[in-house]
């Protein structure tokens, strides 16, 4: 008998049957990373194409690609793809998220802020961890807590993420911050060109 294998409709279920329960943080956490370490450990139920960077135009080497979005629940599910070299400055989510490694590795780095949040286009980051995740491995994204990364591939091939996401990104008044500089600088964006 062949096994069945879980798909990302089966992921969207599980979350929605858990998102709808009203769950707390942790119970959110506890239960999504199980089931998105289902998902991950099946590369097959992402079609290929969402597996790639998109190969053109100002960043053609890397990928976001929209796999799910549900309204009702708020849930959003991504496919990034970094590819060789391909990094992103510290930025901020403003929502809870899951982000597991489907393929190959990437460098993560956590900051803490440590500036009183009394200027707006100012901030002071202090590095607080870097790690190379690997595929089947999952961190986590807590609002306020835990949120502001910086994301590198320091390999040479493409890297495969799934995102998942307690919010829709579109449109969420997030920021970007500058290690050098300190300057704090605005982003929303209307399609799923970031993490
Ligand atoms: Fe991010």
């Amino acid at each position: 008998m062949v096994a069945v294998k879980y798909t990302l409709d089966d992921f969207v279920h599980e979350m929605n049957d858990l998102l709808v329960s009203q769950p707390n943080q942790e119970k959110i956490f506890d239960k999504g990373s199980d089931a998105l370490s289902r998902l991950i450990a099946n590369p097959d139920a992402i079609p290929e194409r969402f597996r790639q960077p998109v190969g053109a135009g100002g960043r053609a080497n890397h990928g976001s690609w929209l796999l799910h979005h549900s309204p009702d629940s708020g849930l959003l599910v991504t496919a990034v793809v970094w590819g060789q070299g391909d990094h992103a400055a510290p930025h901020d989510h403003r929502t809870w998220g899951m982000i597991g490694v489907m393929d190959n590795a990437l460098t993560e780095t956590r900051f803490r802020r440590v500036d009183d949040r009394q200027k707006e286009d100012w901030a002071r980051l202090e590095r607080d961890r870097s790690a190379v995740v690997k595929p089947g491995e999952i961190t986590l994204l807590i609002p306020e807590v835990d949120e502001i990364h910086q994301m590198d591939n320091f390999t040479d091939r493409p890297t495969v993420e799934i995102h998942v996401y307690g919010q829709d990104l579109r449109g969420l008044e997030r920021v970007r911050y500058n290690l050098e500089t300190g300057a704090v600088r605005q982003m929303m964006t209307e399609k799923f060109d970031n993490c």
